[in-house]
């Protein structure tokens, strides 16, 4: 096969066949496909797009271009979660004991932040002597005692994709549904799941600005996974404000504690149960939803939850007094109260915003390279539709350096809007797509 005729097809707006696409992801792995050739037909897909057959041929030569793991060991049905990201996303943290409690095994290979959104494997790196990097072996037998285990990328998962994304992200092709479903699920699938729950988000802390948009990535996603045998389930929720009550790796592990123990954040509580109760429907642990909330409820409530994730972070030798005393995890030397300079209705708590924040503070990564800072971040976030008065705190900025605290402030005060009037607030779970 000529590779500048299968850009030429895509060009041109035809579909490609497996053949091809199986010949391009072997050749662009194995380098005899070069980059330039690569981002000519990546800039094709954007602008052409692709049908669900090819993003699914797409996705099995990604998912085929490195190890899968073998999870046959583990004898229950086994479900993940994955979520497009956003701003205090700690979902997986509170969800993956949660489920597992349920008898579902939880084997979950996470990412690290980039951008504004933040990453589970940074959050759980925020308890010290937690090991993101089992092998795995150590991460099947975690997964097969404990019932859930949160790891790193360790092995040689969709080697494509790591490739593909680096050149996509310096070529304008990122925002591609084809090129993003590809992408997530190829990683995704590798990881020998039964099921796979999909939190898809929307709004300005999110890759999909429009629910619109967010429903076609879930649409493709779905059909992905079901071409594929998996039972598959999106959620569309919305990420306009940020997820509970902070942003921040070891904030977020102390709002993940009182979570557990009862003292969740109510926004933060419907999206993990949702989606717990979406993986117990397809594990055929529930029989509807209202059932499955149930059964979550219970092991919230009755601490079962917490106990199983204190089982997790021994099991990957992080330090569980960390979790039983949450003071002990990274603290910032500033603390500053960002104040409401009005009394009324907050209208706007932009999530992107407070993102930006974040990264000014040094939460997270402009660059892969790029160290972060596990104690920084923001606590104590007001969400749309609450009223404050003039001078209430509307948040609190945790920071290790007053010059970054100013850039933060400066964000923020560019994503934060009081009014006289009480603003409709976002529908935070939208609709669910099977
Ligand atoms: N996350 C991924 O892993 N890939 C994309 O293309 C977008 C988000």
């Amino acid at each position: 096969m000529i590779p500048q005729w299968i850009i030429e097809k895509k060009r041109d707006g035809h579909a490609l066949s497996d053949e091809e696409i199986k010949f391009w992801i072997k050749g662009y792995t194995d380098g005899s496909i070069p980059d330039y050739q690569m981002a000519a037909l990546a800039m094709a897909i954007y602008f052409k797009g692709m049908e669900l057959p090819e993003i699914s041929a797409l996705t099995d030569a990604m998912m085929n271009s490195g190890s899968i793991v073998d999870t046959s060991s583990i004898g229950r049905y086994k479900a993940d979660k994955h979520s497009t990201g956003g701003i205090g996303d700690k979902v997986s943290l509170i969800l993956a004991p949660l489920v597992a409690c349920c008898g579902i095994a939880i084997p979950m290979i996470s990412g690290r932040g980039l951008g504004i959104t933040g990453g589970t494997l940074d959050k759980m790196e925020s308890i010290s002597g937690y090991r993101t990097d089992l092998s795995i072996p150590e991460f099947l037998k975690v997964v097969d005692k404990c019932g859930c285990s949160i790891i790193g990328q360790t092995l040689d998962l969709a080697p494509a994709d790591k490739k593909l994304y680096a050149l996509r992200d310096v070529t304008g092709t990122v925002p591609s549904i084809p090129l993003i479903s590809a992408s997530i699920m190829s990683k995704k699938l590798a990881e020998g799941m039964n099921g796979l729950v999909l939190d898809i988000k929307h709004g300005n802390g999110a890759f999909m600005q429009t629910q619109e948009d967010a429903e076609a990535l879930a649409k493709t996603m779905v059909g992905i996974g079901k071409n594929m045998g998996k039972g598959m389930t999106a959620v569309l929720t919305d990420m306009n404000q940020p997820l509970g009550r902070t942003a921040g790796n070891a904030l977020e592990v102390v709002e993940t504690i009182e979570a557990l123990q009862g003292n969740g954040a109510p926004d933060l509580i419907e999206v993990t149960l949702t989606l717990s109760a979406q993986m117990l429907l397809l594990a055929e642990k529930a029989d509807n939803l209202n059932e499955a909330i149930t059964i979550l409820q219970d092991h919230l409530d009755s601490g079962r939850a917490f106990e199983k994730f204190l089982q997790m972070i021994e099991m990957h030798g992080g330090d569980t007094k960390v979790i039983n005393n949450p003071q002990l995890l990274p603290k910032a030397n500033i603390t500053h109260k960002y104040l409401a300079t009005q009394t009324g209705y907050i209208s706007q708590i932009s999530a992107e915003k407070v993102g930006r924040a974040c990264l000014e503070l040094d939460a997270g990564r402009r660059a892969v390279t790029d160290k972060i800072d596990y104690a920084v971040g923001i606590s104590d976030i007001h969400k749309i539709g609450d009223t404050v008065t003039h001078g209430d705190t509307i948040m609190t900025i945790h920071a290790n350096n007053q010059q970054k605290l100013e850039m933060a402030i400066k964000e923020l005060d560019t994503g934060i809007i009081i009014s006289e009037e009480k603003p409709t607030t976002p529908t935070l779970i939208g609709k669910t797509i099977k």
